[in-house]
């Protein structure tokens, strides 16, 4: 259904604009045959590490939780250890999906403000929009090391309302990440949850009204 009254488009970075899988997808040949499955452990431990440093309240930043969750999953699968510092260096920068920069082009097209809000640093970020040539289409990078805790907490998804001085229903929120769409639509926006790969949602007490397979999709909504 289309999306109406909207200020600001916010995009989460990390597997809706950027594929968290190309890092080890490069080095494939070098990992193995199960190199999915050991990127797979990588971003889940990533995550699972954000969630549990905010309810410990021991926050350390997204590169470290990186780090860490990379040292974990080449533990787990028992890749060589020199791999390490190629791919910590393949993930700052990690390949936009094909149809980003088109998707913000039409955006700007219909002067719709846009931004990136992100559990990444502010320098991963900078990084993965200016290696992806997106950066002059973000009029905001919003990274949750300005409130030191990490998504799904409502203190992130205040910044976008703080920012561009405007309610929770005027945030149109893109993720690919379930949980995280949960926690911008019980924070109000309105969300459309990029089912990359025909996902089924959570029961976590929201669903969104809008799905679409790829970025591409938003252009019809918005
Ligand atoms: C991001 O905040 C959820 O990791 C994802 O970009």
């Amino acid at each position: 259904m289309k999306i109406k009254n909207i200020k600001v488009c916010a995009f989460d970075a990390y597997g809706t604009c950027f594929d968290v899988n190309s890092a080890a997808e490069n080095v494939a040949p070098k990992i193995g045959e199960n190199w999915l499955s050991f990127s797979n452990t990588w971003r889940t431990s990533q995550l699972e590490y954000t969630w549990l440093r905010s309810l410990m309240k021991k926050h350390v930043d997204f590169w470290k939780i990186t780090e860490d969750s990379l040292d974990y999953a080449i533990t787990t699968h028992k890749i060589d250890k020199s791999l390490r510092d190629e791919l910590l260096n393949l993930y700052k920068t990690l390949n936009p999906y094909p149809e980003l920069k088109e998707c913000l082009e039409k955006l700007k097209q219909k002067n719709i403000k846009t931004c990136i809000l992100s559990n990444g640093t502010p320098d991963l970020l900078n990084h993965l929009v200016s290696n992806a040539n997106v950066k002059n289409l973000f009029d905001e990078i919003l990274s949750i090391e300005q409130v030191k805790i990490y998504k799904p907490d409502p203190k992130v998804y205040e910044m976008t309302t703080k920012k561009f001085n405007c309610n929770p229903s005027e945030v149109c929120f893109m993720s690919a990440n379930n949980w995280d769409i949960v926690g911008g639509g019980v924070f109000g926006y309105q969300c459309v949850w990029v089912n990359r790969n025909n996902r089924v949602f959570d029961e976590l007490g929201f669903h969104p009204k809008n799905t679409i397979k790829n970025l591409t999709e938003l252009n019809n909504l918005v």
